[in-house]
Order: structure tokens, then C-alpha cells, then sequence
């Protein structure tokens, strides 16, 4: 048997939506992560402070009384944001940093920015005042291939920003792409990346195994199994700019598996184990802590968690839960097409 000691990881990117869904998502995440970032894609989106606290106050409600857990909340760019509520917001602690989703690039993205230009004073406040920018990096001109999205954004927008604003904190949110990762690794110092469990375990192969899987799509989705390789090796690297953000994204399983099914992959549940068997199926085991609980953390200028937990190597391969049950319905956990030997002591 194998084990290892970490410190104790955070998740710098977790959907917890609100009401039953909340409830029953969140103890998924607080079971082994310190800390999240928790995405304000709500309807309505939380758009000032008292939103953030009355969710971060939800949040906390539904936090099992065993588990040490922090949620870090966010604010929803939109092109008639107020600088100085977002300023307001931030300088009271009560959000952390800021979400820019392009309109119609995602889950509950209505409400995002349709023209950048428009919040170009907004990102210059938060420069100044030191508040992280979090970009869901997609273009969404229907005329742009779907799987050239992300490449696109990071031509037309992103270094456009990033030159811009060399001061500013941005994570480029999940990505999916060789160009990303090549794009973050040449990029300033404040310009970092969080990476899935699913985009390091799978490519576009796994939307379309023997019919089409739901369950696999997510925004930005899947990619070709050489961009798959390179976000591997960034995450492997020990390089500080990549970092875990597991884009955990709960629909119901109503809602997956139908006509025009919801973007979105739960992965909290079983997302530790996954990557442990990543990054040992490459003989980088011991680069797990740097992706999981120490990159994110040095990218947001925070403290290393104290705690630690343990990860387990076993002879026969976990059994996964297989939902997350909510009211009559349910929510399906991630599970890759690969057999996971490690588990999270305890559990
Ligand atoms: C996310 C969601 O469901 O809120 N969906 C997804 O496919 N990742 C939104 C997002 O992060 O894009
Ligand atoms: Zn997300």
C-alpha cells in the first residue's frame, strides 16, 4: 500500500447553485477542500455585496459542523456594473474577487459582457485595488467553430487585456486548449490558469462513446487529445501558474439527459482520487500538492492551509457513488473511463 500526506486542498472554482441543489452539493466539496472560489452564476446573478453575504450565508448553512471550510465569493461582471459597489464589495471583504462571463458563452451567462470595452474602466478599478479577475475565456460569435472558442478569445480579447493591464490578477478559468497553456506559461506574472479533473482525464472522444454522453459536456468542452496532453503536462509541471479549479457544475440529471441538455460536469465528489490517479498513472504523484493546495493559493496571494489530509493507494479499484440524490431527482458524479486505485483516507 501507498500513501501520501498533503496539505489540505482548495478548489479555486466550484458551482454550488442554491436551495436543495445547494444542500446537497456542498458537503461534496467541504469534505476535503479548505477553501473555494464559488462562481456567481445564479439567476439572478450575484451582482453587489449583500447577495454575496446572503449566499455566502446559505453557503455556510449547508457546511456538516465536522468540516473546516471557507467560501470565497465573487461578483458577475456585467457591462452596468457600479465601480464603486464592486469596490465597495471588495474592499469590505465581502466577495474576493470578479467573474467575467461573455454573454451566452455558458450556464447562466445572459447577463455577462457583450462588448469588453464597456467594462475597461471596471477592470482598471480592480487593477488598482488588487481584485482578482476570473474570465471564462470563450468567444461567442456563433460564426467561430465551438472548439476553436477559447483560441479565439485568447487572440481577440485576452491579450488585449492582459496588455492592457499587466497589474491585474487574472485567472484564465479552466482551460482547454495547447494555445491556453502556452499562452498563460509565456504570459506576466499575474496571469495564471485553473485546470478540471475531466479536462486532464478525457478529450472530445468521451462526448461520443458508442452514442452521445451528456454527462461528459461541459463549457468550454473537451478538446483533441494533444491539447488534453499539454494541459497534462502543465498540470504535472509543478509550474505555479497552473493550479486546480475543478469546475464542479451540478445539474440534474433532468436536465443533463434531454433534447437540449444543460453544460456542466459534477466532479466534487470523487475529484481528489481522480487526480491522484493522473498523476500517478505519469509518475508525478509527488506534484499533486503543488496543483491542489499550494499554486492556487501562492496565484491569490494567500496563506498555505495548516490542515493536511491522506491519500491512499488500495489494491482494488474504488467503487464509485454513483449520484448525489436531490428531492426525486438526482445529480450523476463524474467518473472517468479509467480504473482509481487511490482514495482520501477516511472516506
Ligand atoms: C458551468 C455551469 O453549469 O454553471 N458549466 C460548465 O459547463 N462549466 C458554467 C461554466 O463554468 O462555464
Ligand atoms: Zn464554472
Amino acid at each position: 500500500m501507498e500513501e501520501i500526506d498533503i496539505i489540505k486542498p482548495d478548489d479555486w472554482h466550484v458551482h454550488f447553485r442554491d436551495n436543495e441543489i445547494l444542500k446537497a452539493v456542498v458537503p461534496e466539496t467541504t469534505r476535503h477542500f479548505r477553501r473555494s472560489i464559488v462562481m456567481p452564476n445564479l439567476l439572478p446573478p450575484i451582482i453587489n455585496a449583500e447577495q454575496a453575504l446572503n449566499y455566502k450565508k446559505e453557503i455556510e448553512n449547508a457546511i456538516p459542523q465536522s468540516d473546516n471550510f471557507e467560501p470565497f465569493m465573487t461578483i458577475y461582471l456585467t457591462e452596468n456594473i457600479n465601480k464603486d459597489e464592486l469596490k465597495f464589495a471588495f474592499d469590505e471583504k465581502a466577495v474576493f474577487a470578479a467573474k467575467l462571463y461573455p454573454a451566452g458563452a455558458t450556464t447562466n451567462s445572459d447577463s455577462g459582457v457583450k462588448d469588453i470595452s464597456k467594462i475597461m474602466t471596471t477592470l482598471e478599478t480592480m487593477a488598482k485595488i488588487g481584485m482578482p479577475l476570473l474570465i471564462h475565456g470563450e468567444v461567442t460569435d456563433k460564426k467561430i467553430d465551438v472548439f476553436d472558442r477559447e483560441r479565439v478569445f485568447i487572440d481577440e480579447k485576452l491579450d488585449n487585456i492582459c496588455k492592457k493591464f499587466p497589474e491585474l490578477k487574472i485567472t484564465l478559468e479552466h482551460i482547454t486548449t495547447k494555445d491556453a497553456v502556452d499562452y498563460v506559461n509565456d504570459g506576466n506574472k499575474n496571469l495564471a490558469a485553473s485546470i478540471t479533473p475531466h479536462h486532464l482525464a478525457l478529450n472530445r472522444n468521451a462526448l461520443f462513446v458508442g452514442g452521445i454522453r451528456p454527462h461528459n459536456y461541459c463549457l468550454p468542452i473537451l478538446k483533441r487529445e494533444i491539447h488534453r496532453k499539454s494541459l497534462l503536462k502543465a498540470a504535472i509541471s509543478g509550474n505555479k501558474k497552473f493550479f486546480l479549479g475543478t469546475d464542479t457544475a451540478p445539474h440534474l440529471k433532468i436536465d443533463k439527459e434531454n433534447a437540449c441538455g444543460c453544460a456542466g460536469i459534477f466532479n466534487a465528489t470523487y475529484c481528489l482520487a481522480i487526480l491522484a490517479q493522473i498523476f500517478d498513472n505519469e509518475k508525478s504523484i509527488d506534484k499533486l500538492e503543488n496543483f491542489v493546495s499550494k499554486n492556487g493559493a501562492f496565484h491569490y496571494n494567500l496563506g498555505l492551509n495548516k490542515e493536511k489530509i491522506k491519500l491512499r493507494k488500495i489494491q482494488e479499484k474504488v467503487v464509485f457513488r454513483r449520484y448525489v440524490n436531490v428531492g426525486n431527482d438526482k445529480i450523476k458524479i463524474f467518473e472517468p473511463d479509467f480504473p482509481i486505485y487511490w482514495r482520501v483516507d477516511n472516506y
